[in-house]
């Protein structure tokens, strides 16, 4: 007979020492959060399986890869709670999970422009995909220059018992797109209140000049192809 493993080995230890140490409301909170982790982490895993699949397919059918690398991570509780009072939600698991779409996380890296679409209309298109928010940072660029694709997806999240459907913020950029991002994300944070008009400008100029390389590698690259 196959054991119903329930609980992850993290939740049973907390079941395990909530008796004595942890307050059986404590306890119920910190197993319903790593039930929920879980979760994303399945849905983080379905997406970016997919991914990968069209990736591999891409490589042996037309000998190049429309993805460079592809990132993910889970927001902190700390972040989730940080973001939850922020904007003024209860402070609950069940609140993050309707009031908060990106607890799960995937980042794309492309090599080009088209690719963004591309790997964008593949996935969105597939049957088990939903779409929730479709933001193009790429035609209308952040006042400060920010670049990407923006999509929240749902997916469902086949469980024992029952079905989840989840959702996951998917960010698909180009390398020089990234280049940009990450770069600024540590200046922005290195700075914080000291980032001056010059600075911005300066970003914004950066960002600029990125967009324009990208667009001329997308032009060399449809040339050298049509050769
Ligand atoms: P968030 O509360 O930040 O999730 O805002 P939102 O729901 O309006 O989403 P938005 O699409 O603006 O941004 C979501 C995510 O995109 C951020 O968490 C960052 O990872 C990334 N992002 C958005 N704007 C910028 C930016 O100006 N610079 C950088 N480096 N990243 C950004
Ligand atoms: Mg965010």
């Amino acid at each position: 007979m196959i054991k119903k493993n329930k609980h992850s080995k993290l939740s049973y230890i907390f079941n395990w020492i909530s008796g004595d140490v942890l307050s059986s409301d404590t306890a119920k909170i910190i197993n319903s959060f790593t039930e929920t982790e879980n979760l994303y982490m399945s849905a983080i895993r379905e997406i970016s399986t997919k991914l990968e699949i069209l990736n591999d397919e891409f490589k042996y059918s037309k000998d190049r890869n429309p993805i460079h690398e592809i990132k993910s991570r889970i927001k902190t509780p700390v972040s989730i709670y940080q973001k939850l009072v922020e904007r003024g939600h209860d402070l609950s698991v069940e609140s993050a999970r309707k009031n908060l779409t990106d607890i799960a996380g995937i980042r794309v890296i492309c090599p080009y422009i088209n690719d963004i679409y591309l790997i964008a209309d593949l996935l969105t298109s597939q049957a088990d995909v939903g779409v929730i928010r479709r933001t193009d940072y790429i035609k209308d660029p952040k006042p400060n220059g920010y670049r990407s694709l923006h999509l929240i997806v749902t997916i469902p999240v086949f469980l024992s018992d029952r079905t989840e459907v989840v959702n996951v913020e998917v960010q698909i950029r180009t390398i020089a797109m990234d280049f940009w991002a990450s770069l600024e994300h540590e200046l922005t944070y290195k700075l914080a209140s000291r980032k001056t008009e010059d600075v911005l400008k300066e970003l914004r100029e950066c960002a600029d000049i990125i967009s324009s390389t990208d667009n001329r590698m997308q032009n060399l690259y449809n040339n050298i192809v049509n050769l």
